[in-house]
């Protein structure tokens, strides 16, 4: 790049922080872009039969000496005669009032999917697809930009990602659909079979990273005649994203194109009445016209192109 160029402006929401395997612990991370209000952190790992205790903590920063401030310590204790979880606020180097929650949802020896959901007054954590707590801030969720994971804990993925944009406001709870590294079932070409159709409500996750000197992109959805009645493709030589309509005419969608090589990212496809909304690293990108009966007689979703696939939902 010449000097004078510059770099096209990415909106940080846009950008997806990429998720991380097999980190050794202790593990501390700066959360790209900090935390705010919509952000989600998903955990997936497994506690040690021999396990005392872990944490994961919210930093304010993570300079060793002075310690920083934890917004938020999330601390299952194992080695007690009741198993609990604490979570509590480091101010200044002083702990505020803990709060304790006996009822375990995680166990020695068994493995788990914890959700952290940030909200504007509250984060709210689920185990395994249940809710499990709810702890108000005492320190500004923007002053929070560092994750850090202690103690006895295997890790397996952690991933940071943004609420559904089109379940804002509804009270349901964000379901984490845990990623999988190196699985068969998700090698490109991949295929999910959709025997009842798409409904509206019904969400279609994909998540990935797109590899290093991309073609194109495609995710198709095949009919009962096996007929691509929808087909979102993006094209990294002229860095554009369309739907490409049964008769292969294409509509662009006006969006800064979002997909770069070894860069994380996330589609979601939404049923809705008369047609599919889009979604792209958590912000909704319109939609596609759809009757409610195409939308049933679909029967298969297909993914192809220049990706790794780290999740498909449907
Ligand atoms: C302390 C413990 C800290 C932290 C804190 C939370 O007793 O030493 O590691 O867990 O409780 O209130």
């Amino acid at each position: 790049m010449s000097p004078g160029e510059k770099l096209d402006p990415l909106p940080d929401a846009f950008i997806l922080q990429p998720p991380v395997f097999d980190p050794v612990v202790p593990y501390v991370t700066t959360i790209f872009g900090g935390l705010r209000a919509g952000k989600m952190v998903m955990l997936q790992g497994e506690v040690p039969l021999d396990a005392r205790r872990f944490q994961v903590d919210f930093q304010c920063g993570c300079s060793l000496h002075p310690r920083p401030d934890i917004a938020i310590h999330f601390n299952p204790r194992f080695h007690t005669t009741q198993p609990h979880v604490i979570c509590n606020t480091l101010h200044d180097g002083r702990w505020l009032a803990e709060a304790r929650w006996p009822r375990l949802a995680l166990q020695r020896g068994g493995s788990f999917l914890i959700l952290f959901l940030f909200g504007h007054e509250e984060m709210k954590v689920s185990v395994n697809g249940q809710h499990f707590l709810h702890f108000r801030y005492r320190l500004p969720l923007s002053r929070v930009d560092t994750l850090g994971i202690f103690g006895d804990i295997l890790v397996k993925a952690v991933g940071f990602l943004n609420v559904n944009p089109f379940a804002e406001g509804s009270s349901e709870y964000p379901v984490g659909h845990p990623f999988l590294l190196g699985s068969p079932r998700l090698e490109v070409p991949c295929s999910r079979p959709l025997p009842r159709g798409l409904w509206p409500g019904q969400v279609i996750v994909l998540r990935g990273l797109v590899l290093p000197e991309p073609k194109d992109f495609t995710l198709r959805l095949l009919d009962k005649a096996i007929r691509a009645a929808v087909t979102l493709k993006a094209s990294f030589a002229d860095r554009t994203l369309a739907w490409v309509s049964p008769w292969g005419r294409k509509s662009l969608i006006s969006a800064p194109f979002l997909f770069y090589p070894q860069r994380f990212f996330e589609v979601l496809l939404l049923g809705q009445k008369g047609g599919l909304q889009l979604a792209l690293n958590g912000q909704a990108l319109g939609a596609t016209s759809l009757g409610r009966q195409a939308l049933e007689q679909l029967r298969e979703l297909q993914v192809s192109g220049s990706i790794q696939l780290y999740c498909v939902h449907c």
